[in-house]
């Protein structure tokens, strides 16, 4: 089959990388894509927003799979366009990428299908604003309603900057604190059918310890050996398959990928929220633990065939990706920048650990930085230690001018395992 990959993130990479070891997948295409997608796949150039532009070059280059990689586009109903076209499309449509798009959407959702989410008032007027803040009290949470990269929720105990977030934002959400870790679970689902992923832990802070602002994520890991066995079969019953199931009630069935952000708290799990796509970094360190091939598995999605697919194969290694930033992230990020090491990991790291590009393009023959996060260094090992061990030795190996990582992913993880071993 002939896949064609819209989006330029490591999220892209990790998806490209494992289209190209599935047998079935005879062509790779990907756009705008990135330095190191051109490894594996061949770039074009189209305006990911234009579902137009998206539908007539997967047309021309015979596309049988169109993978859509980052929300904006879906939110924009690219996928619709692709659709439209007669090419299967992995992705929700517009009116179903909502869960994304409208938080008061998304919470309507979960009100209709009953699924355990943080308690909330959909606000417009700053009277509603103070309203619901004093309901809820500190920590106060604070979320503009539409897509903002990453940026738009705010948690703090001060209320006048909680304040001064919801006017700035206009229709917004004030809901309760929800304490207790947080776990990414991916599933992919045909609208009707829903196979869940592995979970995954995110790191969205931007330094050691949890500190700092909030980023897209700085790094993940893959399993969670502190986690309940029972999580994955208790959120397919309380969230996953409810949620299908209301939205295709709705008569805008959601098919693709579905992110539940989810914290474990005291009383149990609740939603933190949903996404429409895959995470990036999650999904670096979820495929590199999936051995099902890759590209099956989203035709599946996109036609509607999920029930027919046997039971998706995982293999038992850890996986750990440390996110490798620009000078600067997550503010203004410094691009420009050489990015120097790639050969030594490809040398000496391969196949345990490997780069995934970012923010990254070509410039002679040099690789230079292009956006906040340029690299997810992505490995495998018998155990999140090793794993751990093997990412850090490839970012070590990596050179780039004012570029900053975590230290800490996995770490206390990691340090659980070793104590239940
Ligand atoms: P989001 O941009 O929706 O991914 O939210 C960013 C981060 O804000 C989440 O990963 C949580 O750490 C935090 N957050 C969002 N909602 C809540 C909540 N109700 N209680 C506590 N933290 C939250
Ligand atoms: N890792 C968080 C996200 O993809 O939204």
């Amino acid at each position: 089959m002939k896949v064609l990959v819209i989006g330029s993130g490591a999220r892209e990479h990790a998806l490209c990388r494992s289209l190209s070891l599935d047998p079935a997948v005879t062509a790779l295409h990907c756009a705008p894509g990135n330095a190191g997608i051109a490894d594996v796949a061949e770039l074009h150039q189209v305006d990911a927003l234009d579902g137009a532009a998206v539908a007539a070059l997967a047309a021309g280059l015979g596309a049988e799979l169109v993978v859509v990689g980052p929300e904006a586009p879906l939110v924009a109903g690219v996928a619709d366009a692709v659709r439209a076209a007669g090419i299967p499309c992995f992705g929700p449509s517009k009116e179903a990428a909502r869960l994304e798009g409208s938080k008061a959407f998304a919470k309507d959702v979960m009100a209709g299908a009953g699924v355990p989410t943080a308690r909330s008032y959909v606000c417009t007027t700053p009277a509603e604003i103070d309203e619901a803040l004093d309901a809820f009290g500190a920590p106060y949470v604070v979320k503009d309603d539409g897509l903002a990269a990453g940026k738009g929720v705010v948690v703090t105990d001060d209320v006048e900057q909680a304040r001064a977030h919801a006017l700035a934002c206009g229709r917004v959400v004030i809901e309760e604190f929800l304490d207790g870790p947080e776990v990414s679970l991916f599933a992919v689902t045909d609208g009707e059918t829903v196979v869940p992923l592995r979970p995954a832990q995110d790191f969205k802070r931007a330094l050691d310890g949890d500190e700092g602002p909030n980023t897209g994520g700085m790094g993940a890991y893959s399993p969670l050996p502190w986690a309940d066995p029972k999580l994955v079969d208790e959120v397919m019953t309380s969230v996953l398959q409810p949620t299908v199931d209301e939205l295709r009630r709705r008569g805008t069935p959601f098919s693709g990928l579905l992110y539940a952000g989810l914290a474990i708290t005291s009383r149990g799990v609740r939603v933190i929220e949903f996404n429409a796509r895959f995470g990036d970094p999650e999904t670096q360190v979820v495929l590199a633990r999936l051995e099902t091939p890759l590209g099956g598995l989203l035709m599946a999605s996109a036609t509607g065939t999920l029930a027919d697919l046997p039971p998706l194969r995982w293999s038992d290694e850890a996986a750990v990706t440390v996110v490798v930033a620009s000078h600067n992230y997550p503010g203004t990020p410094r691009t420009g920048d050489t990015v120097e090491g790639l050969a030594d990991v490809a040398a000496e790291d391969a196949p345990h650990a490997y780069v995934l590009h970012a923010g990254t393009r070509r410039e002679g023959d040099a690789v230079v930085s292009a956006g906040g996060r340029v690299l997810s260094v992505t490995a495998t090992g018998t155990d999140l230690a090793q794993a751990r061990e093997r990412a850090y030795a490839a970012v070590s190996r990596i050179r780039l001018d004012g570029s900053q990582h975590r230290t800490d992913i996995a770490e206390k993880a990691a340090a659980d395992e070793g104590a239940q071993a």
